[in-house]
Order: C-alpha cells, then structure tokens, then sequence
C-alpha cells in the first residue's frame, strides 16, 4: 500500500518533468547515430581508460553497441531512402534484429560503470530501472510507461533520441520463477512482462502539452545481476558432461543453465549476447586507484590541491587500501569510503592550517585503518 502511494508520489513527479520538457524534435541530434561509425576496437579502447580489468566484458559491450548502432543507423538510412518520409516514419518501420546483453557478475565489479560509460561514448541516453521493483504482468503498464519518460528525459525531451536509448535492467536475477531461489512463482509474471518490454512497446508520453509516442522497438537492452551460485549450476552440467574441471565455467555458461536458475527461456533468447565479469582483484582495485579516470584517488589529490596540499602516496599504500577494499566485498564501491576513512582526519585539519606535502604512507594508511 505504502509503495503503491509512493510510486504514484514519484509516477507524478517524473509526469511533471516529463511534461515540462520542450520537445526537441530534432533529427540532427540523431545524425550522429544515423551516422554512426565507431569500431568495436575503439569503443573499447576508450573504455579501458575507465575501466580496468573486465577484459572479456569490455569486448563484448563494445562490440554488441557497435554494432547495434550501426545496425540501426544503416537500416533507418535504408528506409529513409528508399521510402522517404521523416525518421519518426523510419524508425516505425524499420525492424532490426537485436541482440541485447546480460551481464553475470558480482556487486561492485564494474557492470553498470561499463555499460553507462559505453553510452556516453557512443552519445545515446542511458537509464538503469531497478527490476525489483517491477510488477506482474497486470501491471506492465506502469511499467513501460515509467521506462519510456525516463528515455524521454534521459534524451532531453527528443523522442527520436529516446526511442535509440540504451536501458540498463539491474538485478534481473531478483526475478526468477524458481521457488528454490527464494521468490514465488509470481517472478514468471514480471519476467513475461518484461519480454513483451524487451521485444518492443509504444506508448504515448505527455510532454509539454503534447502526446508523443516513444517505443522500446529499438532500444538496447542490458540486464544485469549477481546471479550468485550460477557458478555451481554450470559446473555440475560440466561435471555431467565429462567437461574437464579445469575449464572455465564461464565460457561454457548455456540459456539451459539460466533456465535452472530460474530465467525463464523466452526471456533469455532475447538476451543472446551474455558475459560474466570477475571479481575485481585486490591487484584490480590498486589499478584503479592509480589508473581510471574514475579514480578515487585522482578525485581526494584534487581537493587536496584546492587547499595547497600536495598528496604525495608512498609505494605500498594504495595495496593496504586495495586489500580493506576487497575484504568489504563491495568491489570498487568500497574505494572512496575507505580513502574517506584514512584521509578524513586530515582532511578536517589541513585545510586552511597547513600548506604543502602530505606523504601518505603504508603505515599513514595502517593506523588510520585501524581505528
Ligand atoms: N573495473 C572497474 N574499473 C574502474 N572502476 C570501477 C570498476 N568497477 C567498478 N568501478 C567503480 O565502482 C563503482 C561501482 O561500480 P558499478 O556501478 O559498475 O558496479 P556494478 O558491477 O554495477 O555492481 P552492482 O551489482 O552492485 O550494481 C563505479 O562507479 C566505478 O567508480
Ligand atoms: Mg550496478
């Protein structure tokens, strides 16, 4: 009852946003995609500039986007030529086959980050939606409609950009149909609706005054989640088959082991393009920190700056951070709390007190850690 109310408190907030904006119906935003040229080696090497590790995964993102995009764009152009008409005609009538992604993996661990960096490489609107937070099939409605304004606002009020979205479905492993897995079997429902969201809905969205019709036709798909113990399922099918313990279980992962899982298999035929990311190592973690572009690290040494203060992070720091970072089991999430923990002493104190070097050693770090 209590959610019901705060999902129509919310449902009406996103109308009034979605309302408010103009409509930017505006086929030169979309030319980039319509254009669109990156090379799956590309994609991914910009990706490894925020990403570390997740090799495999970055590979697959880059070239299922890849060619998704260019899919599309050459398929819309098609149409275009051939019949005439405008984008908004071409988009309706063009059908391309496509081949969303699920990603396996453990929390932390980059999934989300890759797949959000990958749209904004590629310049298409990216939104997560929470599958826990989905309803049965009765309710699909609702649904869909909360996933077309959030395309809607995500592409700034540009239905056509809306309509080549990326959307992000995380925790997909919440809804199985097992009861062995801990749901009833009432996840059947929420995965058949979702089926019909995945192939492709339209609806109309009230924006500033106006109805406009977005569907989900053509956007990518990307389903994401722990799947924690898929690991046991595939090995013993493995073991079964006489395949070699010594093989990795993640290149032999079958939709019949998603479907042991409790995924239902029409579901998961729309989801052919699959990858399990690792665990980040703590080795991974001490990267990052000294890598990405996203780093923890980079973010704490350019606030110091602001105040005067020069970090100067002696050899051997970063591994004791990345060793607390692992044990908290939160991959690279626990990052910036950790730093926060070990910096925050300073952080209260230097400011405006003292300017200069801050050495930050492994012993800085150990007895900071160990309050
Ligand atoms: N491989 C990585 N390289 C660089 N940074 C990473 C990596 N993995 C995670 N991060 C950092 O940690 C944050 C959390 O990662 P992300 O949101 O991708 O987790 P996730 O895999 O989606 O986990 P969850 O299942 O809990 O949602 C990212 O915003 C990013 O800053
Ligand atoms: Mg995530």
């Amino acid at each position: 009852m209590v959610d019901e109310r705060m999902f129509h408190e919310t449902r009406s907030r996103i109308d009034e946003k979605v309302h408010g904006l103009k409509q930017e119906n505006n086929a030169e935003a979309i030319q980039p995609i319509l254009e669109f040229n990156q090379i799956p080696t590309e994609i991914k090497a910009q990706l490894d500039e925020y990403i570390i590790g997740q090799e495999e995964g970055k590979k697959v993102l880059s070239t299922a986007i890849a060619f998704h995009y260019k899919r599309l764009g050459t398929a819309i152009k098609k149409e275009l030529a051939e019949n005439g008409g405008d984008v908004e005609k071409a988009l309706k009538n063009t059908n391309t086959p496509k081949a969303n992604i699920l990603i396996v993996g453990p929390s932390g661990c980059g999934k989300t980050y890759t797949s959000e960096t990958a749209s904004n490489l590629v310049g298409v609107p990216f939104i997560t939606q929470d599958m826990t937070k989905f309803t049965e099939a009765g309710y699909v409605g609702q649904d869909t409609s909360t996933i077309l304004s959030d395309l809607l606002i995500a592409a700034n009020g540009n239905p056509l950009l809306a309509q080549m979205g990326i959307v992000y479905l995380d925790e997909i492993d919440k809804i199985t149909s097992s009861p062995s897995i801990g749901r009833d079997v009432s996840g059947r429902g929420v995965q058949n609706g979702l089926l019909k969201i995945v192939e492709g809905v339209d609806n109309y969205v009230d924006m500033g005054g106006e109805k406009v019709n977005i569907s989900t036709k053509h956007v990518l798909f990307i389903a994401s989640g722990a799947y924690e113990n898929l690991d046991l399922i595939v090995k013993n099918r493995m073991q079964r088959q006489g395949i070699d313990s010594g093989e990795r279980w993640e290149d032999y992962l079958l939709t019949s082991d998603m479907v042991n899982y409790g995924m239902e298999r029409q579901l998961m035929g729309r989801f052919p393009v699959r990858v399990v990311y690792n665990p980040l190592t703590s080795q991974n973690l001490v990267d990052i920190m000294r890598e990405s572009k996203n780093s923890p690290l980079h973010a704490y040494t350019d606030d110091f700056k602001v105040w005067g203060i020069d970090l100067d992070v002696k050899p051997g720091a970063l591994e004791i951070i990345a060793d607390y970072a692992e044990l908290e089991g939160t991959g690279a999430r626990g990052l910036t709390s950790i730093f926060n923990r070990v910096l925050l002493d300073d952080m209260f104190k230097l400011p405006g007190t003292y300017e200069g070097t801050l050495e930050i050693n492994k012993e800085y770090v150990e007895a900071r850690l160990k309050k």
